[in-house]
Parts: structure tokens; C-alpha cells; sequence
């Protein structure tokens, strides 16, 4: 537990599942204040919040699509209205959606790099700008993937917005380092999350995966929730413009484990 994260406002995007959900009940945990954004299942939002309130914080619930500026404006405006300030943005809400590259329509390519870029982008400018008139030593966390550095076939616009994502974040955090802002990416590797539920499901392909991650496991929310705590608090007070992989070693080019190559 993080002592200083007791009340503080955090934003969370896609917050009412899988990561996001996560790192709710984490925040919930730490007593802060969740801001659980989602776009378009409230059943599952208000679930989260009555988790999240189980674990010992507070939180409301704000819909909106990251993709649209006026939502996001509004989602960093009803938190302060609501909580009386931000302190933490976590921009989380994300999609996958696989084709092999030659045939990957513009709708496509559009709605994953506006969501997973774009969407982190107006998350991390409107609460930057908060935190710059307010004069708060805020900070934001992106979730960005171990596919900012590891290409990925089928997903060339899932790893051009994560590795777009690497250098939003580097830049942003150079440029506010000076007020005492920080910015910092989390890339996760292979978690047990709704995204990828159908292909765990299959033994083959998880074992496939499994075999990807010198670790041998697939990684549990909770150790992506926990990185984000860490993040957050006070303890990562000269933390910035860095990824924090959480992803069992499966950056480290496991094909070259046990001495391959
Ligand atoms: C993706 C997962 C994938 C993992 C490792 C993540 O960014 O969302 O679907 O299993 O990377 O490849």
C-alpha cells in the first residue's frame, strides 16, 4: 500500500474491465478516489464501482468514447466536479482487431490508432492542462504493450500506436518535467484479460504464448494493477517518461533462452 494515493483522484479509462477494472480495484484499495470511465456497457462500469468501493475507495462512474474530444473533456471535467481535482490520468481504454496488413481497411487502421493514440493523447492533454493551471505535480500513465518495441504481424496499426505511444509519452514527459508532472507508459505483455479470453481458451494457443514468456505464465491484472500503484504514488517520485514492462521477461527475446543462438 501507498499511504499518499488515500484520496487522491484517479481517472481511469476503460476502467470497468479487464486492466482498467484492475487497477480500479487497486486504487479502491489504496482509498483513492476512481473515476471509472467507459464506453458503452454501464452494467459492467457499476459492477467496478461496487468493487472498487468493496475494496475500500470511492468512485463514480462517466461513459464516454476516447476517440471523441468532447467526452474526453467532460470525463476530466465531471472528475474535478465531482472529486474536486485530478491528480492521476491513467489512459487506458484500448482495441486490437487483427488482419494481415495488405488487406487492413482505413475504418481499421482508424479505429485502433485513434483509440489506443489518439485517445491517450486528449487523455494525457486535458489532464496536463489541469494539472498546469492548477499547479499539480500530477501524473499520467499510458498502457502501452510490449508491442511498442516487438513488431507484430496482423496488428501493424495496434504496434504503430503503441510505439507511437513510446514516443508521446518520452515527449510529454520532457516537456513537463520542468512542473514536476510525470509521465510514464506501462507495457504489458500477455495478461488474463477479456481481450484476449478467446484465444487463452484454447489450450494450443495458450500454451503457444506460454512458451513466448521466460516466465511461463500468463500474467494476472493484478500484476499490471500493481505497477500502476507504484507508478502513481510518491514512491516514484523521480519516475518519468519511462516503460515499465510488466510482462514476464517476454521483451528479453525468450528464443534465445537456455542458451540458443
Ligand atoms: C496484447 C495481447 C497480447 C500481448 C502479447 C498485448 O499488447 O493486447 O493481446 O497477448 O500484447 O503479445
Amino acid at each position: 500500500m501507498y499511504k499518499d494515493l488515500k484520496d487522491k483522484v484517479v481517472v481511469i479509462t476503460g476502467g470497468a474491465t479487464g486492466l482498467g477494472r484492475a487497477m480500479a480495484v487497486r486504487f479502491g484499495q489504496e482509498q483513492a478516489k476512481v473515476v471509472i470511465n467507459y464506453r458503452n456497457n454501464e452494467n459492467e462500469a457499476l459492477e467496478a464501482k461496487k468493487e472498487v468501493e468493496e475494496a475500500g475507495g470511492q468512485a463514480i462512474i462517466v461513459p464516454g468514447d476516447v476517440t471523441v474530444e468532447g467526452d474526453v473533456i467532460n470525463l476530466v471535467q465531471t472528475a474535478v466536479k465531482e472529486f474536486g481535482t485530478l491528480n492521476v490520468m491513467i489512459n487506458n481504454a484500448g482495441v486490437e482487431n487483427p488482419v494481415p496488413s495488405h488487406e487492413l481497411s482505413l475504418d481499421n487502421w482508424n479505429k485502433v490508432i485513434d483509440t489506443n493514440l489518439t485517445g491517450a493523447f486528449l487523455g494525457s492533454r486535458e489532464a496536463i492542462k489541469y494539472f498546469v493551471e492548477n499547479d499539480i505535480k500530477g501524473n499520467v500513465i499510458n498502457m502501452s504493450s510490449v508491442h511498442e518495441m516487438i513488431p507484430w504481424p496482423l496488428f501493424v496499426h495496434y504496434a504503430a500506436s503503441k510505439g507511437g505511444m513510446k514516443l508521446m509519452t518520452e515527449t510529454l514527459a520532457l516537456e513537463y518535467a520542468p512542473k514536476g508532472i510525470r509521465v510514464n507508459n506501462i507495457g504489458p505483455g500477455a495478461m488474463n484479460t477479456p481481450i484476449n479470453a478467446e484465444k487463452f481458451a484454447d489450450p494450443v494457443q495458450r500454451a503457444d504464448v506460454e512458451s513466448m514468456i521466460p516466465m511461463g505464465y500468463i500474467g494476472k491484472p493484478e500484476e499490471v494493477a500493481s505497477v500502476a500503484a507504484f507508478l502513481a504514488s510518491s514512491e516514484a517520485s523521480y519516475v518519468t517518461g519511462i516503460t515499465l514492462f510488466a510482462d514476464g521477461g517476454m521483451t528479453k527475446y525468450p528464443s534465445f533462452q537456455a542458451g540458443r543462438g
